[in-house]
């Protein structure tokens, strides 16, 4: 069952994709307005705990907007912002923020766990599906330069209660990792900056 229900939100969102060039109308101002609230003006989060969704892969925003106004995926505080977008208004908004420049907040790199950080990512092969620079791809998310403290968040949340909307291979990767190796991978992403 969560198998296909996942089937079919990837089929959902696979037809949003292909509506998506004869969509050229922007989001609309208010609903800009509600997703700013929390998300930042321009898709820079000021919240640590909230991400950032600037310069995000345009798929994978989309994705997301479908799963949680789905609640496959969930997110109750955005619940009501989500429940009436049409998909239309998914594609606007996805191509909206994924246009928009990441600003990686600053922050203060501890080399010693950015270093445990990078050997995790490396034997655990984060790179492979989200890009060796983090960028992410298609579907994948972009890690570099998101806040530390929401990618921790999302780290737990795929390890302990993934939800049936939620990649499976990314929550197996994840698997059997401790709370210090998850921290370590947050600094290391949080801090990485592509060359
Ligand atoms: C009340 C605050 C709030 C509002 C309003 C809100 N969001 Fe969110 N959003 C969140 C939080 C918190 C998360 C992370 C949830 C979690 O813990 O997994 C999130 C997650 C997301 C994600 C997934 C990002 C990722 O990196 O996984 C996207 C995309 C997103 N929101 C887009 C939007 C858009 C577009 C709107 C407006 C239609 C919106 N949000 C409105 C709080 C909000
Ligand atoms: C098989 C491909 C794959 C691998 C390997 C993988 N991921 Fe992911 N990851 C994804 C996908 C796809 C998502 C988007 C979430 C979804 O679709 O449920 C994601 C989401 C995430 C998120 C949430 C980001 C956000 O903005 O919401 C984090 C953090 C993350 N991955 C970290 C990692 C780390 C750290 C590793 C290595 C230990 C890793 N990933 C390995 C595919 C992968």
């Amino acid at each position: 069952m969560k198998g296909a229900a996942r089937m079919l939100t990837l089929a959902s969102a696979m037809a949003l994709c292909g509506s998506a060039a004869a969509q050229a109308a922007p989001p609309a101002p208010a609903t800009l307005a509600v997703c700013g609230s929390c998300h930042g003006a321009d898709g820079n989060s000021p919240s640590p705990a909230i991400p950032s969704i600037a310069g995000q892969p345009r798929l994978f925003i989309e994705n997301q907007l479908v799963v949680i106004r789905e609640g496959l995926r969930e997110v109750p505080v955005m619940k009501d912002s989500v429940a009436r977008l049409s998909d239309e208004e998914i594609v606007a908004l996805a191509r909206h923020y994924a246009e928009q420049p990441l600003k990686p907040p600053a922050m203060r790199v501890d080399a010693a766990k950015a270093r445990r950080g990078a050997e995790l990512s490396r034997k655990a092969l984060c790179g492979t599906c989200h890009l060796p620079d983090y960028a992410g791809q298609q579907q994948v998310p972009r890690l570099a330069g998101q806040h530390e403290d929401y990618l921790l968040l999302a780290m737990k949340s795929f390890r302990d209660q993934p939800g049936p909307g939620r990649d499976t291979i990314m929550s197996a990767s994840l698997y059997g990792l401790k709370d210090a190796e998850l921290a370590d991978l947050a600094h290391y992403l949080a801090a990485f900056k592509p060359k």
